[in-house]
């Protein structure tokens, strides 16, 4: 198997990273392999905001929830669906942007946002640093918008913290293939029996290493999705001027 597959192949989210900064070239190289990443119409909707400064990392590290990991790796980047970018294009085409009323501008940044994340994440991890993606922003996305100075038509989706490993992580087994790879047609049917199997999987993988407070995959799931999470996504993406159609 080629480099690259192998690489991608034993992804690991990190959360225990040294003091020791991202020399600026490498820094550089990981960003630019975002930045030269597919866009939907090539609107480029998307900016990165590279935090280093140990204080702003703290109060990320705070709206996070208290994950600590972001304030002591030395890089953190935050993914920001961008249509005030795009509004200034449209604006000097002589037209008005609309796009941002509908749901689809919201499908369209989290897409491209998403591409970025991964390469991002490929990038890192093909420089030798250790990487863990960060939804947890969305737990209190207006701090955030007042923290790196969002403007409106902007939303930060995730990020993703940045540095070299201290502690490996060991690798997370996944579902069974077939619930992830249907072939021509969706195979509803399996699943449950996917999920029984998984939730073994995972019961024994938490044992291995121990962890004896993981969970299997279905009560894991549940205890995120059995309510609103992040209830604060919906407002201040309203008033950040996006709109969900009606
Ligand atoms: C979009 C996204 C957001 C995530 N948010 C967080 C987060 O806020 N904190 C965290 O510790 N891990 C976060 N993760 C990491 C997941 O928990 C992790 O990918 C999953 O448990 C699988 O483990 P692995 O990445 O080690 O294979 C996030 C992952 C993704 C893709």
């Amino acid at each position: 198997m080629n480099a690259t597959l192998q690489l991608m192949q034993q992804h690991r989210s990190i959360r225990s990273y040294q003091e020791r900064p991202i020399p600026a070239d490498v820094l550089d190289a990981v960003l630019d392999s975002a930045w030269k990443g597919p866009t939907s119409i090539n609107g480029q909707q998307v900016s990165l905001v590279v935090v280093q400064d140990a204080e702003r990392r703290r109060q990320i590290a705070e709206i996070a929830g208290g994950q600590a990991w972001i304030a002591q790796a030395p890089v953190f980047i935050t993914l920001v669906a961008d249509f005030y970018k795009t509004r200034l294009g449209v604006a000097k085409a002589g037209a008005e942007q609309v796009i941002h009323h509908s749901l689809e501008a919201f499908a369209v940044g989290a897409v491209d946002v998403g591409i970025a994340l991964g390469n991002l994440m490929t990038a890192a991890r093909a420089a030798g640093l250790g990487i863990v993606p960060i939804g947890g922003i969305r737990r209190d996305p207006q701090a955030m918008i007042k923290l790196l100075q969002l403007p409106k038509l902007t939303f930060p989706l995730a990020g993703v913290v940045m540095g070299y490993v201290q502690d490996d992580s060991e690798l997370k087994p996944r579902m069974p293939r077939a619930s992830f790879v249907h072939k021509e047609t969706y195979q509803a049917a399996a699943l449950p029996a996917h999920i029984e199997a998984y939730d073994q999987i995972l019961q024994q993988h938490w044992q291995d290493i121990k962890r004896p407070d993981g969970k299997p995959w279905s009560a894991n799931t549940a205890e995120y999705y059995q309510r609103i999470y992040f209830p604060q996504v919906a407002p201040v993406a309203r008033q950040q001027g996006f709109g969900f159609d009606k």
